[in-house]
């Protein structure tokens, strides 16, 4: 049921903070985690695989696994494994990443590289799917049933594993001692209540925005670090339920190309994480354009942003880039829930799309 919500889009948006907090509470108890971990810290070869918003996570994952980790893996677009499988042999750990477990691609992908010898590691949010029985290690999100078509609160499960993941295999690979990993686990203990912050933050200002862009064509969404990375979610939800073109790329790109669309009125957020304040530069040059430009940023971050630009403060993450996620991605699930509704849609169902896609 939708426990009085218009939609089981916000319901789910709304339900992030439990979601987080028993998805982390599970993974840290979980005996698997280690074991998860020590396959990723020592296989020749790393693979992270999935498709849509998993993808995405993959991409956040991949983030930390590499900064806090040390740990270079290749990111893969599960419909294009198969560019990657001359390099997956006996040595290589596969993490495949997918919600429902079932996602055709990314089976696919398990498939074909674990008779090649890779071992598995499932994301999953759903235990006994064909991921979950197909992997060698299962990680289980504890997200709860999500039944809109959009992925909101799975993404950020997604992400707060993955993070875990990264911290413990930053212990096998002796990039962080026994103490530091527990201080960012205690960070991490916060995503929760982060992310509460920034639904409330964000309800009023993204149902406004909404009204103003909802006859908008098309918009950019940037970031650099782990900004560029939750920017692509963004983006995707912005298409997938109000069907306004939304392209996300690292902001860096925008001088090899992208910046000759805009134009007065052209609208641009830039993401500003943590690990980011440089991207102001990048707010600069897309308001020397005329476009109309948002800075999302956590509100203790310093940023000096001339007047003309507009910044909305979501909430602290005090320098912690374990939190950019639960600060920042809020803001942009409720802006492409609220275009959906300004719009007329209903973004539980997004036309031509399907919440599962179990063929090829
Ligand atoms: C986007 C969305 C899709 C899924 C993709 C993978 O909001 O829901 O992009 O993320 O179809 O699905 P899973 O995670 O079930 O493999």
């Amino acid at each position: 049921s939708k426990a009085g919500y218009p939609h089981y889009m916000l319901k789910e948006i709304y339900e992030q903070p439990q979601a987080l907090s028993e998805t982390l509470e599970g993974i840290i108890e979980d005996p698997r985690l280690e074991r998860a971990a020590e396959l990723v810290a020592g296989s020749k070869g790393l693979f992270i695989v999935g498709a849509g918003t998993s993808y995405h996570a993959g991409l956040a994952g991949q983030y930390y696994l590499s900064r806090l980790a040390g740990v270079v893996g290749h990111v893969v677009v599960a419909s294009e494994h198969k560019v990657y499988t001359p390099g997956v042999g006996e040595d290589s750990v596969v993490v495949a990443v997918s919600q429902s477990g079932e996602t055709f691609d990314t089976l696919e992908a398990v498939r074909e590289w674990r008779r090649r010898g890779a071992r598995i590691v499932g994301v999953t949010n759903v235990v006994g799917s064909a991921l979950d029985r197909e992997s060698d290690v299962t990680l289980y999100l504890r997200a709860g049933p999500e039944i809109g078509v959009a992925a909101t609160k799975t993404f950020l499960a997604q992400t707060i594993l993955l993070q875990t993941l990264a911290v413990a295999a930053a212990r096998m690979t002796g990039r962080l001692s026994g103490g530091e990993a527990r201080g960012l686990l205690a960070v991490l203990e916060g995503a929760s209540e982060t992310v509460r912050k920034a639904i409330l933050a964000s309800e009023g200002v993204a149902r406004e925005e909404a009204g103003r862009l909802k006859a908008a064509n098309s918009m950019y969404i940037i970031g650099r670090g782990i900004g560029a990375r939750l920017a692509m979610e963004a983006a995707l939800k912005v298409k997938e339920v109000s069907y306004i073109h939304a392209e996300a790329y690292p902001a860096g790109e925008s001088k090899h190309g992208p910046i000759a669309l805009v134009e007065p009125e052209f609208k641009v957020y830039v993401l500003a994480s943590s690990d980011s304040p440089e991207i102001v530069g990048n707010a600069l040059e897309m308001k020397a354009r005329g476009g109309s430009v948002t800075v999302v940023s956590p509100s203790d971050l310093d940023l000096d942003i001339p007047e003309g630009i507009e910044v909305l403060r979501m909430p602290p993450t005090g320098g912690e880039i374990l939190l950019d996620a639960y600060s920042l991605t809020p803001y942009f699930q409720l802006l492409a829930y609220h275009l959906a509704v300004a719009r007329g849609y209903d973004p539980d169902k997004p036309r031509n799309l399907a919440k599962t896609v179990t063929v090829e």
